[in-house]
């Protein structure tokens, strides 16, 4: 076998509790199996139905639904494909990086029922509710998202600020992550109580809009570059930096609160170009965040990497992911400094092309590649299936294509208005959809072999 590290993120030696740090095991199986089955049955079958409604001129493609819908795709994705991924896998390796055994894990188990009813309640009820029971579900689905936040938070800040933790940056990350969940909870709570009294059809543009980004960028990718940042090293043969990387993490928290915080105070508030230009300051500290992560990952130059022949293929994700954030970088600076030129905030399809570079670029990017890599599921196909690089290259292909093509029209913005401009984004949502259920179904398959008796003895000659 070769000298790749299965699980790159090892326990810390020496550390007091290191031993015990492994002895629970968070069911990282089904947060990924939640975490798959919202984003094939919700948000990314949303993803394609919202581009076909417009460019096919579907009635409801014109209404109010389509934008409930978009609401929901947006929560469905982003705290159920995503954040339910990353929240598994963040529980499974804090053990391993901080030496520290999980914190209050009876809490573990009431993840997943809290947050996958939540997100159930409020794609249903937002769209096709109406009444008293549309406002239970919104008003029981935000408190079960704020619920949820809280347990995981107390995981986190219990098993990384305790004073034996060895996490260091990827520390930072995890922790400001964990508040960015909360706040991106609590901002939706305030949300649903607006749309409850108001009986409104959805919730208020703006104030959404700051959700979501608090949600994407406070919470998904500060834990996405977390991982990032401890484990791509470790492939890449990248030096160690941690004084770079905790500020990297403090930067990014500092961008989501200057631009989250600017656009709040211009809805409740009063819209003025000072603070339009704090949050232009806010999304550019976000580029030099990302800027930063793509460096300290060392993804992006040839070294003499680490990576096992049988993953080099898989690390193209990796690759193709940072090279995807650089991109989100070079985009948030542009438009961040024009914007601030201008003192006004970036417009929405710029807001809208930056979000997809790093939702299908970056994190579906990262799931599908740090999956094949580290999940011991996908360790154990690469001795079942060796002869699948064919597959992982089309798949890498099609995610890529598909980044383009969901950014090419929200780059054309005003330009490419009619509604042809939602066949590129049908087209993306297709490959990106196919992607995500070929990995979907190779996580089940390997689950299914290794089950099976002999699979034990088959891996133990095969590593001899
Ligand atoms: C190829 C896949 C995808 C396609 C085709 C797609 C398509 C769309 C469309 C058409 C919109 C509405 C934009 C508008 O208002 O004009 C939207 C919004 C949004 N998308 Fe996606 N999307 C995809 C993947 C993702 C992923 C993976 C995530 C997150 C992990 C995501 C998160 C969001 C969010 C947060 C919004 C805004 C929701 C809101 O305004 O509340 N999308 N998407």
């Amino acid at each position: 076998m070769s000298n790749e590290p299965s699980i790159p993120l090892t326990e810390v030696r020496g550390a007091p509790h290191a031993a015990h740090a492994s002895a629970y095991d968070a069911p990282y199986r089904r947060f990924i199996a939640a975490s798959l089955a919202l984003a094939i049955g919700g948000g990314f079958m949303l993803s394609l139905l919202l581009p076909l409604a417009r460019a096919e001129k579907w009635a409801w493609g014109s209404g109010i639904r389509w934008q409930a819908l978009v609401q929901a795709h947006g929560q469905l994705q982003l705290i159920g494909f995503g954040g339910l991924f990353v929240m598994g896998m963040s529980l499974r390796l804090m053990p391993r990086f901080s030496g520290r055994p999980l914190a209050f894990r009876t809490l573990v188990p009431t993840l997943i029922p809290a947050i996958v009813t939540s997100l159930v309640l409020r794609s249903i009820a937002e769209p096709w509710g109406s009444g008293a029971t549309r406002d239970v579900a919104l008003i029981a689905s935000a408190v079960l998202l704020l619920v949820g936040g809280i347990a995981f938070t107390a995981i986190i800040w219990g098993t990384l600020l305790h004073r034996e933790s060895r996490a260091g940056a990827t520390g930072y990350y995890f922790v400001l992550g964990s508040i960015g969940f909360c706040a991106g909870a609590m901002l939706n709570l305030l949300q649903v109580i607006e749309i409850v009294r108001g009986d409104l059809a959805i919730a208020p543009v703006s104030k959404e809009t700051a959700q979501v980004f608090v949600q994407q960028y406070g919470f998904l990718l500060m834990f996405i570059s977390g991982v990032g940042g401890r484990a791509v090293p470790t492939f890449t043969g990248a030096p160690s930096r941690p004084v770079a990387s905790r500020a990297a993490a403090l930067i990014l928290g500092a961008g989501v609160a200057l631009f989250a915080g600017a656009m709040l105070w211009m809805t409740y508030r009063s819209p003025s170009s000072t603070a339009a230009r704090v949050g232009d300051i806010g999304q550019l500290l976000t580029a030099l965040a990302f800027a930063m992560s793509v460096w300290l990952s060392g993804a992006l130059w040839p070294s003499k990497n680490r990576v096992a022949a049988a993953s080099q293929t898989a690390f193209w994700f990796v690759r193709s992911a940072y090279a995807w954030m650089l991109a989100a970088a070079v985009l948030t600076a542009w438009y961040g400094v024009r914007a601030f030129v201008d003192g006004s905030l970036p417009d929405t399809f710029e807001l809208d092309a930056i979000r997809h570079v790093l939702t299908i670029g970056v994190l579906t990017m990262m799931v599908v590649g740090m999956s094949l890599l580290i999940v011991p599921e996908f360790a154990g196909r690469r001795l079942q299936h060796p002869d699948e690089r064919i597959l992982i290259w089309a798949m890498i292909a099609a995610l890529n294509i598909a980044s383009a093509l969901r950014l090419w029209p929200a780059v054309e913005g005003i330009n490419w208005l009619t509604s042809t401009r939602y066949w590129p984004i049908a087209a993306a949502a297709s490959l990106t959809s196919g992607v995500v259920i070929v990995f979907a179904t190779m996580f089940v398959q390997s689950y299914v072999e290794q089950r099976k008796p002999g699979w034990g003895a088959a891996r133990s000659r095969n590593a001899a």
